[in-house]
Formats: C-alpha cells, structure tokens, sequence
C-alpha cells in the first residue's frame, strides 16, 4: 500500500470520468433521455463518495496532517488553495445533480448543466494537475525517514477505518469505470489548457505565489542558487 501510488492511480480514473461526464452532458443538449440523466447523475455520486469523501480525505486528514508536522501551512497557501478546490469538488457537482433533479428540463437547464460539466471538468483536470507535478512531487522529497513511516501508518489506519464506514467504495469504482467504457471521455475542452507547474493554477499571483515562495526554505533557496550558478 502506498498512497502516493494510490492517489496517482486515482486521479487517472477521475480525469476520464470527468471527461465521460463532459461527453454525457453533451448528449443530454442533444437529447433529453432518462439514461443520460442517470448515468450523469451516477457519475455526480461517485464524484462525491469516492472523490470527495475517500480520494480527498486521504491528501486532507494524512498528507496534509503529515506536512503540518512539517511546519508547512494549511491556512496560505498551497494546502489552503488545494482544500478550498476541494470543497468545490462537491459544491459544483451538487449543483449539477440539483439540475438533473428537475422532471423536466428545458434548453437553458440543459446548456446549464453542459456548462457547468465542462466547467467541472476543466477545474478537476489542473487541480490534478498541479497535485501530480507540484503537490505530489515536492511531498515526496520532504516526506521522509520517520515522518514517512508515521505517514504510512496513519494511511493503513485510515484505509482500515474507511472500510467500515464506506463498503461501497469498490462498488463506486466499478461504476465510474463501466461509464468511461459507455462513454468515450474528451479529451480536450476548448476552455482549458492543461499545464504542469505553478503557472497553471488560477490561484497563482492572486492569493498565492507559487510553490517556492510559499514553501522554500533559506537553505533550499541557497542550494537552488548554487545549483543554477553551477550550471
Ligand atoms: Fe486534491
Ligand atoms: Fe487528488
């Protein structure tokens, strides 16, 4: 078991269903049948009990507690920014359930509900992107020796827990996979570049600046110099 692995393998199942919900709710503009509705509104759910309750909660309650040991901040910066996605990961895909609710829905529900897929889709795809090359990428390199073996073991303990509070999690997994199969995922939305690093995040200069300023110490600056003046 390993959660850095874990959290990788997750985000390559999330941005597909992402992008199967994208392609969904274009069908539904098209043409407003119960199946569409339901295999939306399935997709919504396993956002919320898979992503938001079990995916997210592992960077929240073990990854980001283990970089608070660390002295890194989770009320500026980085962590805070990650967090407050986090709870728009749930906010927005209840609004969209909400919609699919309604027994009937008319042009402008079913362009809301498009617009708000893409806008979900676009959102999900840099938050996981800038998870797998900044967040992740800088976790591994400071979470280590004992701090990382009283992370594994918060993870195990975490994994035990969630397994008697959420027996459908296996269940939730299979479902999104099967809809991926249903429906090819887009690939591409014409509103959102995806981008590794900093500058891709919409938080970056305008509440954060960016991972080195935010996290770096004196010492990792000066070897950063060096390094470059080697170079
Ligand atoms: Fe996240
Ligand atoms: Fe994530």
């Amino acid at each position: 078991m390993n959660i850095f692995t874990d959290i990788e393998n997750e985000h390559r199942l999330f941005e597909k269903a992402a992008g199967s919900m994208v392609a969904i709710a274009k069908m539904l503009t098209e043409a407003d049948t119960l199946e569409y509705k339901q295999d939306l509104k399935a997709l919504c759910n396993f956002f919320i009990s898979f992503m938001v309750k079990f995916h997210t909660q592992k960077e929240e309650a073990v990854i980001f507690t283990a970089l608070e040991k660390l002295n890194l901040p989770r009320d500026k910066g980085p962590l805070y920014y990650y967090a407050l996605e986090h709870t728009e990961h749930l906010t927005f895909a209840e609004e969209i359930l909400t919609l699919l609710e309604k027994p009937d829905l008319n042009d402008e529900d079913k362009k809301s509900i498009y617009d708000k897929s893409v806008n979900y889709c676009g959102n999900l795809w840099e938050h996981i992107d800038k998870e797998d090359s900044v967040f992740l990428t800088e976790v591994t390199e400071r979470i280590r020796g004992m701090a990382l073996i009283e992370m594994n073991n918060a993870y195990e303990k975490f994994i035990e827990e969630f397994k008697f509070t959420d027996l459908n999690a296996d269940k939730n997994i299979r479902i999104a996979e099967d809809l991926i199969k249903k429906y090819d995922p887009v690939l591409k939305i014409p509103e959102h570049i995806r981008g590794d690093g900093c500058m891709s995040c919409r938080h970056f200069g305008s509440g954060c600046n960016g991972i080195e300023h935010e996290w770096w110490s004196e010492h990792e600056w000066e070897d950063f110099f060096e390094r470059n003046n080697r170079d």
